[in-house]
């Protein structure tokens, strides 16, 4: 092998590299949310939609709240719209079941919303 192609090959290798390691790190972020959002979900949000977003609780059985998980519930709202639902609540009847949620305008922050909602974004499939 020249030279030339010894030092090429040897590049492309450290570029693989790097590659691998800004996956690996982008990997991590994903799947590691900012503990403090957990714990906001988990205090204020888990007793309905469930830790995990499936809504296997008492309360979102009964209110037949839907599975955050699933490709269809992360398709049919945009952020705004759950940053909507989060500040401003849920108040309607569907099928006959009554589906109600305060809104958390004065008991969360911007940021703190804007943290859940992507926070939400990781309970669906893509993550
Ligand atoms: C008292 C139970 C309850 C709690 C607590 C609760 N939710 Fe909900 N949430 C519901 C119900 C019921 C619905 C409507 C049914 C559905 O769409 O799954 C809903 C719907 C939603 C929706 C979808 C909006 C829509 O129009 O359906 C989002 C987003 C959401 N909740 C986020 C949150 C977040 C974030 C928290 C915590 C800050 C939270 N919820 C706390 C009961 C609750």
């Amino acid at each position: 092998m020249s030279q030339h192609k010894l030092t090429s090959t040897a590049r492309r290798l450290g570029h693989v590299a790097l590659l691998a390691v800004g996956l690996a790190s982008a990997v991590s972020l994903a799947a590691e949310p900012d503990k403090k959002t957990m714990r906001t979900w988990k205090a204020k949000c888990a007793s309905c939609h469930g830790a995990d977003g499936k809504a296997q609780t008492d309360q979102g059985k009964k209110m037949h709240t839907q599975d955050m998980t699933t490709a269809e519930w992360q398709k049919s709202f945009t952020d705004e719209e759950i940053k909507k639902a989060i500040l401003e609540g849920v108040n309607r009847e569907k099928d006959g079941v009554k589906q109600e949620m305060e809104g958390y305008k004065d008991a969360l922050k911007p940021e703190q919303v804007d943290a859940l909602v992507k926070y939400m974004r990781t309970l669906g499939p893509a993550s």
